[in-house]
């Protein structure tokens, strides 16, 4: 699991105006294809429930918190994100949950692919499949 996901330091510049945090090309590990956010998340929603085949992620809420429960066909992890300056990077082939949004959530997610339907593995039973024999 532990190759799999890691967590990233965005680096930051603060000063008494407030903060600014900076997402450029080396601080990913892959070069981002695509942004998409979620925002406006009923705090009962429950979001992911994946893997990719293609697709690495680095995930970050840019506001608020929620739970990222990750699966690597052997072992689960939950990480709760709640800073702005940090990242969690999934590899391919991680199943994700998210849930227990707060108020004013956002969840930022830069993509290493764009959208692509096909590269989705959406049925957990598939997903574990392939770790047997
Ligand atoms: P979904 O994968 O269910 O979102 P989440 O992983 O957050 O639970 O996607 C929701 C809908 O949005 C689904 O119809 C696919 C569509 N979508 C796009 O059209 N483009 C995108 O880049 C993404 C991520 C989703």
């Amino acid at each position: 699991m532990m190759s799999k996901i890691a967590i990233i330091d965005i680096p930051k510049v603060h000063d008494e105006r407030g903060s600014l945090a900076v997402v450029e090309k080396n601080t990913v590990p892959f070069s981002i294809k695509r942004v998409y956010y979620l925002f406006d998340v009923p705090s009962d929603s429950y979001r992911g429930g994946h893997a990719h085949k293609e697709q690495q992620s680095v995930i970050i809420a840019l506001s608020g918190s929620f739970e990222v429960t990750l699966d690597d066909g052997k072992t689960t992890k939950k990480i709760i994100l709640n800073k702005p300056t940090q990242g969690l990077y999934i590899s391919t082939n991680v199943w994700r949950e998210i849930d227990n949004f707060s108020s004013g959530a956002v969840c930022l997610v830069l993509a290493s692919t764009e959208y692509k339907e096909a590269e989705y593995i959406r049925d957990y039973q598939d997903f574990k499949n392939q770790f047997e024999g």
